[in-house]
Order: C-alpha cells, then sequence, then structure tokens
C-alpha cells in the first residue's frame, strides 16, 4: 500500500470507538478460552501462541497458517476490519533451531546471526506468525540466572552488534514482506540484574551503568529499526519496568526517537499489584498504559478496565488514543491491512530446508569454544577405538536448548548417529549412556569422550540454579574416568557457564558445546575429527565456583586491586581472583601470536587507526578472533580496568601473517560522566589488540 502510513492510521483512528481503540491493546495467548465473540468485536489486538490442535488441525504445538488465518477471519468480520497480529517466540530459530543465543554470541559473527534470524522469519511467517518475541538482549553478568541462555552475554559492544543484526534478520528491510517478520527487543530494561540470577526478582543499576552497560543494545535495536520492545519483569530501582514512566517514554521515545509499540511481559501489567505500586487492577491499568505499554500481554487489566478508568476521568481518550496509533502504525508497517492471511502452501516449502540445515550446522560449529587441549589431544582422528560416553550419547531435542516450542525432536539425528556418520572410516565408536558401563568399556578403547552437560530445563525462564558444578553424577564420572589414564576429552553441553574447575584440570581436553541447536551432533563430530576448527570465543566470563558471580572482564579497578603478592587486596582468600576462563577465550587446533603493534598518532583527534601483525605460527590452518580493546585511565567517574571496541575474524594458513586494522572513533570512548551527560573526558588511555580479555599487546594513546 502506497497510502502513507500516518494518514491512514488518522483516518482509521478517527472512525474507532474507545473500547476498539482498547481491543487493539490487548494481546491474549490463543486457546479454546479464545472468545470469537471478542473477535469480532474487536476487543482483541493480538493473539500468540496460536496452535493448530484449537481448530482440528491435529495435535501439533505449533502454529500454522490455517489456524492463523482461522483467527484472522474471526477478527476481520469485526466493524472495522483490523486485522490481528500473530505473536510467538522464536527465539533461536523456529523448526531450523539454531544454536541459543549465548552460543551464538560465542560465534562473534553477528552477520551470521542475522542470516539465521532471516530463516527464522522465513519459516515462521509460512506459519502464519508476523511477530517474534525476540532478540532478548539483555547483559547478563550473573551464571546462575536462567535467561543467560538468551542473550548476548556480558558485554555492551557484542551485545549490541548482535541486536542489532538480529533486528535487522528478522525484519529485512520492510517487514511488510512475506516472509519477514517484527521483531520485539526484550526485556527492556536491566533484566539481567535481577538480584541472585533470580528471575522476577528486583534489581539494582546505578544510571551510568545503566546507560553504559544494559541500555546500548537497546539503542541499537531501536536503530535497527525494531517494531517493538517488551517490557520486562524487573523491579529497577524500586519501579518496575512495566510502570517506569522515565525508562518507557521520556528514554526511549524523547530521546532515542522509538516509534513503535511495548507489549508488557506476560501479565507484569497485572503484577504491578504484586509488586506494590497499584492498588487494583484499574490503577495498574492506568500505570502502565501513562508509563508507555501500548499493549498488554495476557493480563486482561486493559481490557477489563481501561473503558471504566476512561469514563470516569482516570485517564484520557488521548491517551488510549496514542497508545492504539503506535499498534495501528506496527501492524500498518507489518503489510496486514493489505496482506492479513498466510498463504497456505508456503510452509511446505519453506520449513526445514537443506539450506537451512547448513546454516545451523555451521552456525553450530563456529560457536563451540575450545577451552583445553592439552598435548592437541583434539583433533581425534589419529585413535583407532573411542568411547563415547554421558547423558547427552543419545540427544535429540536436548541439544535444542531453551525457548523452542517449533522445534522436533524427530528433525534431529541424535548425537550417536551423527558422530558415527561423520567419523573417519578407520575410526571405531563405541558408546555408553551409563557411567558403569562407561568406565568398564574405557579399558578397551584408545580414547574417550565424555558428552555431559545440562538439560534445556535447566535453562532459560523460571530455570535459576543456586549451583553452578555439572548436574549430579557427572562430576563424579569424569573423576573416575579420569584416573584410568586414557585421553579424556569432556564436552559440556549447557545454556550457561558452569563451574567445570575440576573437571578441567581432569580432562585432557574440553569442548563447550552449549546447546548447539538441531544440528549440533554432526558440527560436533567435525570439530572432534578435524573437518572443522574450532573458533568460538566466550560472550561471558566463566567462574571458577558459584560464589564467584557474578563476574565479568569489564569490572572497575577498585582502590585495592589484585596483585600477584598483595595482600588486603579485592579478592578471596579461597580462590583466585581471575575467571577460569575469561571473556573473548578460546583455542584453535593451532596457535597465534601478536606482533607489532602500532598506532597511527599518540593522540587521538577524531579517529585512530591502530594495527597489529597476527601469525599463525601451528601446524593447522586457523581462525583468530584479534579483539580490541580500551581502558581510560582517569575519569570523573570510575572507568572498567577493560572494554571491548572492536573485534575481527582472521582466517590463517600455518605460518601466514596478517595485519589486523582497527579505527577507533573519539565517540566510542563516551561515557555517562559524573555529571549525567554522556561524552569523552580527555586524558591517557591504554589499548591492547588481544586474544581475549585478559591478555594482548598494550599501547597508550592521549585524548
Ligand atoms: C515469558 C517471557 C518472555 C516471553 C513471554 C511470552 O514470560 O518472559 O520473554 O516472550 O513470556 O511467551
Amino acid at each position: 500500500m502506497t497510502q502513507n502510513t500516518e494518514e491512514f492510521i488518522n483516518h482509521l483512528l478517527a472512525q474507532m470507538t474507545p473500547a476498539e481503540m482498547i481491543g487493539q491493546l490487548t494481546q491474549f495467548s490463543a486457546g479454546p478460552e479464545t472468545s470469537p465473540d471478542l473477535l469480532r468485536q474487536g476487543q482483541i489486538g493480538s493473539l500468540f501462541n496460536a496452535s493448530g490442535a484449537l481448530t482440528g488441525q491435529g495435535q501439533s504445538k505449533s502454529s500454522n497458517a490455517a489456524t492463523a488465518n482461522y483467527f484472522q477471519n474471526l477478527a476481520l468480520e469485526a466493524r472495522l476490519k483490523i486485522p490481528l497480529i500473530f505473536g510467538r517466540d522464536v527465539i533461536h530459530g523456529y523448526r531450523t533451531v539454531f544454536p541459543i543465543p549465548l552460543a551464538q554470541a560465542a560465534s562473534f559473527n553477528p552477520e551470521l546471526a542475522g542470516q539465521a534470524a532471516s530463516i527464522a522469519a522465513s519459516e515462521a511467517s509460512a506459519d502464519g506468525i508476523k511477530w517474534t518475541f525476540a532478540p532478548m538482549i539483555d547483559i547478563a553478568r550473573d551464571a546462575r540466572w536462567g535467561r543467560v541462555a538468551e542473550g548476548s552475554g556480558e558485554d555492551p559492544c557484542l551485545g549490541a552488534d548482535m541486536a542489532a543484526a538480529l533486528v535487522r534478520g528478522f525484519q529485512g528491510d520492510s517487514y511488510s514482506a512475506p516472509d519477514k517478520i517484527v521483531a520485539c527487543a526484550k526485556h527492556y530494561v536491566g533484566y539481567g540484574a535481577s538480584e541472585g540470577g533470580r528471575d522476577y526478582d528486583g534489581g539494582e543499576i546505578s544510571e551510568p551503568t545503566l546507560r553504559d552497560v544494559y541500555m546500548p543494545p537497546y539503542q541499537a535495536a531501536v536503530s535497527a529499526g525494531t517494531g517493538t520492545l517488551m517490557s520486562a519483569f524487573i523491579d529497577l530501582n524500586g519501579v518496575p519496568a512495566t510502570a517506569n514512566r522515565r525508562l518507557l517514554t521520556d528514554v526511549l521515545r524523547s530521546e532515542w526517537g522509538f516509534d513503535g509499540f511495548v507489549v508488557s511481559d506476560w501479565d507484569s501489567v497485572g503484577e504491578l499489584i504484586h509488586h506494590g505500586v497499584a492498588e487494583d487492577e484499574a490503577h495498574a491499568a492506568i500505570q502502565a498504559l501513562r508509563a508507555g505499554v501500548e499493549m498488554d500481554m495476557v493480563s486482561g487489566v486493559y481490557h477489563k478496565t481501561l473503558a471504566s478508568s476512561l469514563q470516569n476521568g482516570k485517564i484520557s481518550l488521548g491517551e488510549i488514543e496514542e497508545a492504539a496509533r503506535r499498534v495501528l502504525r506496527i501492524k500498518h508497517r507489518a503489510g496486514l491491512f493489505t496482506q492479513p492471511f498466510t498463504d497456505p502452501d508456503r510452509a511446505a516449502l519453506t520449513l526445514l530446508t537443506d539450506k537451512s540445515r547448513q546454516l545451523a550446522r555451521k552456525f553450530a560449529r563456529d560457536c563451540m569454544v575450545l577451552l583445553k587441549n592439552e598435548h592437541k589431544l583434539l583433533p581425534l582422528s589419529r585413535f583407532r577405538r573411542i568411547l563415547v560416553a554421558g547423558n547427552f550419547v543419545h540427544a535429540t531435542s536436548e541439544l535444542f536448548g531453551t525457548w523452542t516450542p517449533d522445534g522436533r525432536a524427530e528433525d534431529v539425528t541424535p548425537l550417536e548417529e551423527a558422530l558415527r556418520q561423520v567419523a573417519p572410516n578407520n575410526v571405531e565408536l563405541w558408546f555408553a549412556d551409563q557411567p558403569d558401563l562407561a568406565l568398564i568399556l574405557a579399558q578397551q578403547v584408545d580414547a574417550v569422550v565424555l558428552v555431559l552437560g545440562e538439560h534445556p530445563w535447566r535453562s532459560g525462564e523460571n530455570a535459576n540454579v543456586s549451583q553452578l558444578e555439572l548436574p549430579p553424577g557427572q562430576a563424579e564420572l569424569v573423576a573416575a574416568m579420569s584416573t584410568l589414564g586414557k585421553p579424556l576429552t569432556l564436552v559440556v553441553f549447557a545454556g550457561r557457564p558452569l563451574a567445570i574447575t575440576r573437571q578441567v584440570a581432569q580432562a585432557d581436553a574440553v569442548l563447550y558445546a552449549w546447546h548447539p541447536g538441531i544440528e549440533g551432533g554432526a558440527a560436533l563430530g567435525e570439530i572432534l575429527f578435524g573437518l572443522g576448527s574450532p573458533s568460538g570465543r566466550l560472550p561471558i566470563s566463566f567462574p571458577r565456583a558459584t560464589g564467584q558471580v557474578p563476574i565479568y572482564y569489564n569490572q572497575k579497578n577498585s582502590g585495592r586491586p589484585i596483585t600477584p603478592d598483595g595482600e588486603f587486596r579485592t579478592r578471596y582468600v579461597d580462590l583466585p581472583t581471575a575467571p577460569l576462563f575469561p571473556f573473548g577465550y578460546g583455542l584453535a587446533y593451532t596457535q597465534f601470536e601478536y606482533s607489532n603493534l602500532k598506532l597511527s598518532a599518540e593522540t587521538l583527534r577524531g579517529s585512530l587507526q591502530i594495527s597489529a601483525d597476527v601469525t599463525n605460527t601451528g601446524p593447522r590452518p586457523g581462525t583468530e578472533l584479534a579483539q580490541l580493546y580500551v581502558r581510560d585511565l582517569v575519569g570523573s567517574l570510575t572507568r572498567p580496568i577493560r572494554e571491548l571496541k572492536g573485534y575481527q575474524h582472521l582466517h590463517l594458513q600455518p605460518g601466514e601473517t596478517r595485519t589486523v586494522k582497527f579505527t577507533l572513533r573519539e565517540e566510542q570512548l563516551a561515557f555517562t560522566r559524573a555529571d549525567g551527560t554522556r561524552g569523552v573526558e580527555p586524558g591517557q588511555f591504554h589499548v591492547w589488540v588481544a586474544p581475549d580479555s585478559q591478555r594482548g599487546l598494550r599501547a597508550e594513546f592521549w585524548l
């Protein structure tokens, strides 16, 4: 439709009754209770989880075009024929399940993440979905939080890059295209700082930390054009995010210019009563709407109370109309007024293609992080008989990770079979899923691979843990196996960093596979047998023990920074202070050396060119991730000891040297200063070109 969106909306709003406007602000999870009458009266603006089972399409739990069209037809019987927008949690793939977002971040390849999101959009839209509740872009520094799996880790630079790439992947240049869907950056804001890593709990974040750590991914998502955001459950500094006008309107709209709409998280409008900031549902609805939450997910309090609040003058028609305007704007941009229905024939051609499986396999390979490889144990191709043992031996949907309602176990080649398919012909694989059997068989093989870790149900929402060690019984197997004197590789499947300190000491090689998605088995085999080389790097610090969290690389220096021999320093007496593995860390099947760090000037004016040589000094080709870090030595507020400002992959042949070049722009040194304004401050800086956040070549420059 060429007609200007705003003109179209103005014309439509002029015809709408208050009840019809409020209908646009109401979202329900579709189910047998979804009233056809409410749809016919225009009282529902959005449905999600519309599954096929509702319309006699069999018991498939997934949405599908017929179901969406069934509900859409009911909605278009309403007076003004305003189409529904169908939402769903398409977090890291739809039928083609890609690695979990935390694993995707380990690839440090936002472009690849964007490609995966584009495939997810194409698949989901074929099943009638036009809006995904993704990307989840919450910075996380506490691995006890189950939802660390869903975000991009601890760093705002990487997090912002991933956020922008995912929004663009889902939405494309225009989300009116039939194979594109509206994105929803979530959970705005600061949800990852929930105290103790406990979902739904409160959190305290200072304004500078909120601005400089937790908000950059949201600014990037808004700049990338996300159509929607979702408000968080968190009680942030005493103000629940769903009732926080400063964040939802003053910052998001007035400062950043966001013109889409905000949907609440599940029932979080109604939950303002539990938070203790609303006396009743009417008060909760008024607070959330006035704060800047345009759509109420599931709680129904907008539907139940706004009309009466309007009548008794507690809310103005203008406020309700502005909220409806924002929802209608996104529906119009999504092309729903001209294309409300889904072509039922698209799904068969779109879901789970060979191309999407190939991308899923590549992505899974690129996400895996090699943490240890003593005596170059990996790749394993030189061993003739290998035992693979552990609770993931038969894994299928266990490889998916959290938030995969549309992934199907039958689509996955079980890990055991996938390894058999990929293994070289001269390698004989034995398998054991029971510890006792594994310890017996291990006596008769040349090498052992343990495939252990956490089930996806121990990851994601409402899956917080108080202990970060391996799940019960697994540490015992690693310990027992390590006494047999066989070359031992540990593969860990998880949705979070686990405190595997003991296991790293006991194994000769450790590969972190995260929850790698539908092609995770084959991808693991390709890495283990050297058909692919590990290139992942950690997007989040790995703690030595649970008691070490929160732990993150871009920490402040404190007044008593740790020194090798220092007493009375910021440390534990019973644990080294450094993480088990730092942000940015990862090994390859070869080695790299950095040399010849150069700066284009001693003083940064506008920008500074930084270069260094990286050499592959090992026997095999490999991919290195050269990382650029800076440190602002003196500021009006204390400054992090390192901040990531750039990264580049280098694919190097044995013996090859490449010069990696970065341009550091002045605005990248800006931060929230003591007076609350954002900008740079003159002074001395350190700069590193590094293999991770703890090492690297260092130089100085002035601003
Ligand atoms: C959940 C999650 C949110 C999700 C929503 C709909 O509670 O917090 O991320 O999108 O409900 O499923």
